[in-house]
């Protein structure tokens, strides 16, 4: 399945270079800064076309709505463009994100960043690749010695001002967090040791399914804020290098930050 999908991934790749600087048009989503573009709908269409084509019973969950859902223990989950905000603003930092589980697994997941060229993928129990290069994690092991990135939801609610008291706890913490505006990178970042961790809630399954097996297989930890398993529907996630993922739970599991765990 990773030898079918590689190449999917990879033409999906090319229809997003081919629309990038050149979007013909942008759609609200949930509000305004909720961004939709001809590229994401192009490439879900592509994507999920050519999916159901080779393995017409198997499930499907994809950003922009193509949704199906079967009997099958096989379930791809799909975000056509992962970081349209920077895709719009012509900033080369965006991807495609495919996983494939099986039976609520996670067994397969693949990142391509079109811009740069550069492929992660992994397989459950196979370790994780860029470019056919096996990679690892860091080994910072304390938060002083480490770099962080998050990242922000579209919707300004309940959360917003707190959001940022984490994002300050952090920045005290550490040498540095950044935000790239991409979770399924900033987790194929932590699988090859340019961060040390990654944190962040409200993000959708699309976005955390590949990236999480990617960084799982190269040696990260993925949890849920308190160290339970991940939730699937990725409302609260961290992922480390495992050396610091108990200072950053020590963080994140604080009582001024029990209201995120309301999101499910
Ligand atoms: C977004 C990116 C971003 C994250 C947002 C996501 P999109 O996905 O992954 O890093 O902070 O919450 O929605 O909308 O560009 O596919
Ligand atoms: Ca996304
Ligand atoms: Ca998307």
């Amino acid at each position: 399945m990773l030898d079918f999908i590689t190449p999917i991934c990879l033409e999906a790749g090319k229809i997003l270079n081919k629309n990038f600087g050149q979007i013909q048009y942008i759609k609200d989503k949930s509000n305004a800064i909720d961004l939709c573009t001809n590229a994401d709908i192009e490439s879900e269409k592509f994507i999920t076309e050519s999916i159901l084509n080779e393995y017409p019973d198997h499930s499907i969950v994809a950003e922009e709505g193509h949704e199906k859902l079967t009997n099958s223990d096989y379930r791809w989950v799909i975000d056509p463009l992962d970081g349209t905000t920077n895709y719009v603003h012509n900033l080369p930092i965006f991807s495609i994100s495919i996983g494939l589980q099986y039976k609520e697994t996670t067994v397969l997941g693949i990142v391509y960043n079109p811009a740069a060229d550069k492929l992660f993928y992994a397989l459950q129990n196979r370790g994780a690749f860029l470019n056919n290069t096996r990679i690892s994690v860091s080994s910072s092991n304390t938060l002083s010695k480490s770099v962080l990135a998050t990242g922000f939801p579209y919707t300004h609610d309940t959360y917003y001002n707190t959001s940022f008291s984490i994002f300050k706890d952090f920045y005290d913490k550490t040498q540095g967090l950044r935000r790239l505006g991409v979770a399924s990178l900033d987790l194929c970042f932590v699988a090859m040791g340019r961060f040390d961790g990654f944190y962040e809630f409200n993000l959708k399954p699309w976005d955390i399914c590949a990236g999480a097996i990617i960084a799982k297989e190269s040696g990260a930890m993925c949890t849920d804020w308190n160290n339970a398993s991940l939730p699937f529907s990725g409302c609260r996630i961290l992922c480390s290098n495992s050396y610091i993922h108990q200072e950053m739970i020590s963080v994140l599991n604080q009582e001024q930050y029990r209201l995120f765990y309301d999101l499910k």
